[in-house]
């Protein structure tokens, strides 16, 4: 009989997910919900696997792929794939796919999220009720910015950042953005304005980074763009934390150069609590959960499961990067 194709999932995933495949394929799984999967039992099961599920956290750099003998497609667990050396694995017929689409409006949602807390002081009104510190309601107690009406700028106007301007226009804010190339129907559709990223940096009261992480794109949030934005603004990362410099955002927040900050993703992941960005009020920071709404993690993970089936047995992948 013919030999089911081995898959190695690097976390925990749940039994439904998986269930619908086993006979189709063999499974092994890293058994850890919430720790990665250490590099020598990666390139151990990368040695029998014919298909990788992997997270972000996961590098799949030269060393994996070649220890993949009979690796045939490597399907992320993410929009984003800077985990993965893409190059490399194209050069061995390898295949990697991502999960676009299916995430973009929990994405979208998680920034706008941001940009509210950051802008309105959620995290840091909320803590100051829990500590039991609230004395009596106060004229300009946690007085925070609007967002109705403001300019915001958005880096990178790919699916994510469109559904960004889709919300921002519900607000009626004026849209500017950035990007490799123009995106006329999302002008005309969502009245946003093609600018430089001079311009863009210069005139927003909003930041909202959504650019995927590139060599072209490290850290251009810098010490300079920082200094050139408005007192202000409020800076939003929902892409990579390698975008950004972040000893420069620190110190632009600190010296109160720009206002606030939303992050969800840093330059090392996790980030630790002694890192100085935690020290600050004015950065909300959350654990890169740009994509997680129980029903979107779901889906994406449905899809990983269709580009590994598209790949090993079907006519291909779905949603091939
Ligand atoms: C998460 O960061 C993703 O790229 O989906």
């Amino acid at each position: 009989m013919h030999k089911k194709p081995n898959i190695f999932i690097t976390r925990k995933i749940p039994d439904h997910i998986v269930d619908p495949y086993k006979d189709d394929f063999n499974f092994s799984m890293w058994q850890e919900e919430k720790l990665p999967v250490p590099r020598d039992v990666l390139l151990k099961e990368v040695a029998e696997a014919d298909g990788l599920l992997t997270m972000v956290s996961d590098p799949i750099d030269e060393e994996v792929i070649c220890a993949g003998n009979r690796l045939k497609v490597i399907a992320n667990f993410a929009v984003g794939y800077d985990n993965i050396d893409v190059t490399f694995a194209k050069e061995r017929d390898i295949v990697v796919t991502n999960t676009p689409d299916v995430l973009t409006e929990s994405t979208a949602d998680l920034g706008f999220s941001l940009l509210m807390a950051a802008a309105r002081r959620i995290v840091e009104s909320a803590e100051y009720v829990k500590e039991d510190k609230w004395q009596s309601w106060a004229p300009y107690m946690f007085a925070g910015s609007d967002i109705y009406r403001k300019k915001i700028g958005i880096v990178g106007m790919g699916r994510i950042g469109q559904a960004i301007a889709r919300r921002a226009k519900g607000f009626n804010m004026s849209i500017a953005y950035h990007n490799r190339s123009r995106h006329e129907d999302a002008e005309r559709e969502l009245d946003a304005t093609y600018v430089s990223f001079e311009e863009l940096i210069k005139a927003s009261d909003f930041i909202v980074s959504v650019v995927p992480y590139t060599k072209e794109t490290e850290k251009i949030f810098n010490e300079q763009t920082f200094k050139q934005m408005k007192k202000e603004a409020i800076f939003i990362n929902i892409s990579r934390g390698q975008v950004v410099d972040e000893e420069a955002l620190y110190y632009a927040l600190k010296n109160g150069d720009i206002r606030a900050a939303g992050l969800d993703v840093f330059e090392t992941e996790p980030i630790r609590a002694d890192h100085p960005l935690l020290t600050l009020n004015n950065a909300v920071c959350t654990p890169h959960i740009g994509s997680a709404s129980e029903s979107t993690r779901t889906n994406m993970l449905h899809l990983c499961m269709r580009n590994l089936k598209g790949v090993l047995l079907e006519k291909g992948a779905e949603t091939p990067v």
